[in-house]
């Protein structure tokens, strides 16, 4: 290992305020052991051994946003649309409950049939099963967070997507980083905890902008992070691009556990798309969650937002969840039994400075 590696290693793992150029170092190496160690260890420190399942729900893949890399935009018109009814999301819901899971994640694209009425509705439903809620909805006005947050949603999903602000109104039309950010903010300020995000290997990318990406989370204070590959979808503006790759997402992952100690990282489906051991690898990167699709298999397969997702077959959570379980303890860990909250400790002041 090179000196100065080893001393930015040094720096990072000893809570220093990580400086831009130190992220960009470690995201160049070439050796990649020290990094994945150091983001393993910190894991471990600050998150422990368990693994949280959140059981994710795509109940609607309507979409009016026209996203270039998204299989969901508006623009394809090869994908069937679907809409789950909320009897079919609580049943869901409660099937996943049965097989142990404790957070469910709803997920949908930009659907303006889901009112925030509808929704809070069925967010009431689903805390009646003792569980932490997840939404990831999107861009919406600010009184529908509120009515959700006081519907009892616990958690929000927003992924940032992307750090730089040409790229992002250049992926996203009609919408921009600012716009995530102010949302962040608020939602924050209702009281959510809230998550973010962002893609490796979208084209243009640079190690620069994904350290951009990563100080982002860190400036927002995320309690969460999604870090997944781009993977080209044929029906997109973006197909024939070449994707994002396995060790640059692994690197990504690591750094982000290095720089927020005590996130929710998750194992991503999309890592686990691209290569057969992803999730694996991802949690002896510093990732510590993993989140099961416990869509209804005649839905999930069409929420095709990239081709080839894998574990869209298993016929629903009795069969996911223990084959995922068997996957974290032969990993060498738990599966947590508790919701798995957020915590705040990079933030609570007790970091050194300099
Ligand atoms: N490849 C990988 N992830 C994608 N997403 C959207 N399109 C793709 C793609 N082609 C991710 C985005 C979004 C989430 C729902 O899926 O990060 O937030
Ligand atoms: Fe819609 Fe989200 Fe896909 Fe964009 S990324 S098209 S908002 S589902």
């Amino acid at each position: 290992m090179k000196r100065s590696t080893a001393e930015i290693l040094y720096r990072f793992e000893n809570l220093r305020i990580p400086s831009r150029s130190d992220i960009i170092e470690l995201l160049k190496m070439e050796e990649t052991v020290p990094l994945f160690s150091a983001a393993d260890r910190m894991r471990r420190r600050y998150v422990g051994d368990q693994v949280h399942l959140r059981g994710i729900i795509e109940f609607s893949n309507h979409c009016v946003k026209n996203c270039l890399y998204c299989g969901l935009r508006r623009g394809n018109k090869a994908l069937e649309r679907y809409r789950m009814t909320p009897d079919e999301i609580v049943e869901a819901a409660r099937e996943g409950v049965r097989a142990g899971i404790r957070t469910i994640v709803l997920q949908s694209g930009e659907d303006a049939f889901f009112s925030a009425a509808i929704l809070a509705d069925i967010v009431t439903r689903l805390k009646e099963l003792d569980v932490a809620v997840t939404l990831s909805v999107g861009d919406r006005p600010k009184r529908d967070y509120r009515i959700l947050r006081e519907a009892g949603a616990d958690r929000y999903l927003l992924k940032h997507e992307t750090a730089h602000r040409e790229m992002f109104r250049r992926l996203r039309p009609g919408t921009t980083l600012e716009g995530r950010k102010k949302r962040l903010l608020w939602l924050k300020g209702l009281g959510f905890q809230v998550g973010s995000g962002n893609m490796i290997g979208l084209p243009g990318q640079t190690v620069g902008i994904l350290a951009d990406d990563i100080l982002l989370m860190r400036e927002l204070d995320v309690e969460m992070a999604g870090i997944g590959p781009f993977i080209p979808n044929d029906n997109t503006p973006l197909a024939g691009c070449r994707g994002g790759d396995v060790t640059m997402t692994l690197k990504v992952l690591a750094v982000t556990r290095l720089v927020l100690p005590a996130v929710h990282l998750p194992a991503t489906t999309a890592l686990a798309t691209i290569h057969p051991e992803g999730r694996q690898m991802a949690l002896r990167c510093g990732a510590n969650v993993v989140m099961p699709d416990i869509t209804p298999v005649r839905y999930k397969k069409l929420y095709e937002i990239y081709p080839n997702k894998v574990c869209i077959t298993e016929d629903g959570p009795g069969q996911c969840i223990p084959c995922i379980s068997g996957m974290i303890r032969q990993s060498g860990r738990s599966v947590a039994t508790d919701p798995g909250h957020g915590r705040r400790s990079w933030s609570d002041g007790s970091q050194q400075r300099g």
